[in-house]
């Protein structure tokens, strides 16, 4: 495990506040935790606890009110919104809770949408890159589907194999078997493991205790605090995982 290496995600007494009206809502509050490579890292907590502001924060949605975010050796929480935007798009693969696909794109049409004008590839790359996408999440005869002609499972299959059409280092995934079934789940899980190697780095945040045991490192969040932090030396492998 390289624990002793330089982590990719370095938060350092992070906060984040949310000015709501009168009211100021203490979303994140001193956060300190590291994330390395090659390793899986999973963050536990029930519902309203941070979990979805925390990943925000790391994958430049959203900055920080307070303390530091390093990613990969460089400062993010001070930088302007189209070095933001930069950064978002060279080091980041965002997986949504609810897929966030575009609806009026096939799924082959919504990985071409990234990889045209994101990616900026050329219109050959394009179709040949789209492809090589939907066969590594299985889906290679299902790119001329809509979304909604697709399964929970099929959707967040696209929605994963999009935020890899950018190859980042970081991947970065919100409550992702939260709208699955238990054994739809597990394979989107190992598909999500599958990724932490080669110096990259995975970023569960979810409410359900057993992914926990998955990961080499398991940060509890509570009330917008990390509040415990697990070692595990052998993660569970995802086909033994029950829920
Ligand atoms: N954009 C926002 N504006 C105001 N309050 C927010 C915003 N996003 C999150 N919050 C609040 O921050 C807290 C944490 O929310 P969230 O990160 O969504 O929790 P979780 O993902 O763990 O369910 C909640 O109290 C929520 O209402
Ligand atoms: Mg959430």
């Amino acid at each position: 495990m390289n624990t002793d290496g330089e982590p990719l995600i370095e938060a350092r007494n992070m906060s984040k506040s949310y000015q709501m009206g009168e009211v100021i809502v203490h979303a994140l509050k001193d956060v300190t935790l590291k994330v390395f490579p090659d390793q899986v890292t999973v963050i536990l907590g029930p519902s309203g606890c941070g979990k979805t502001t925390l990943l925000n924060q790391i994958g430049g949605i959203d900055s920080p009110t307070g303390g530091k975010l390093l990613i990969d050796g460089q400062e993010i929480q001070d930088l302007s919104q189209k070095k933001l935007t930069k950064y978002r798009q060279s080091k980041i693969g965002f997986v949504f809770q609810f897929f966030n696909l575009i609806p009026n794109l096939t799924a082959k049409e919504n990985l071409e949408f990234v990889l045209e004008y994101v990616m900026d590839l050329p219109s050959k790359e394009v179709s040949r890159k789209g492809k090589t996408l939907l066969d590594q999440v299985e889906l290679g005869d299902r790119g001329d589907h809509y979304p909604y002609q697709l399964s929970g499972g099929e959707q967040q299959r696209v929605s994963i194999a999009r935020a890899l059409s950018k190859d980042p280092k970081i991947l970065l995934a919100d409550e992702p078997t939260g709208e699955l079934d238990y054994e739809t789940g597990k394979k989107i899980l190992e598909l999500l493991v599958s990724f932490a190697n080669n110096g990259r780095s995975v970023l569960i945040v979810t409410h359900n205790k057993e992914l926990g045991k998955i990961a080499h490192r398991v940060l509890h969040l509570k009330d917008g605090r990390i509040v415990q932090e697990i070692m595990n030396e052998h993660p569970l492998s995802v086909s033994k995982l029950e829920w």
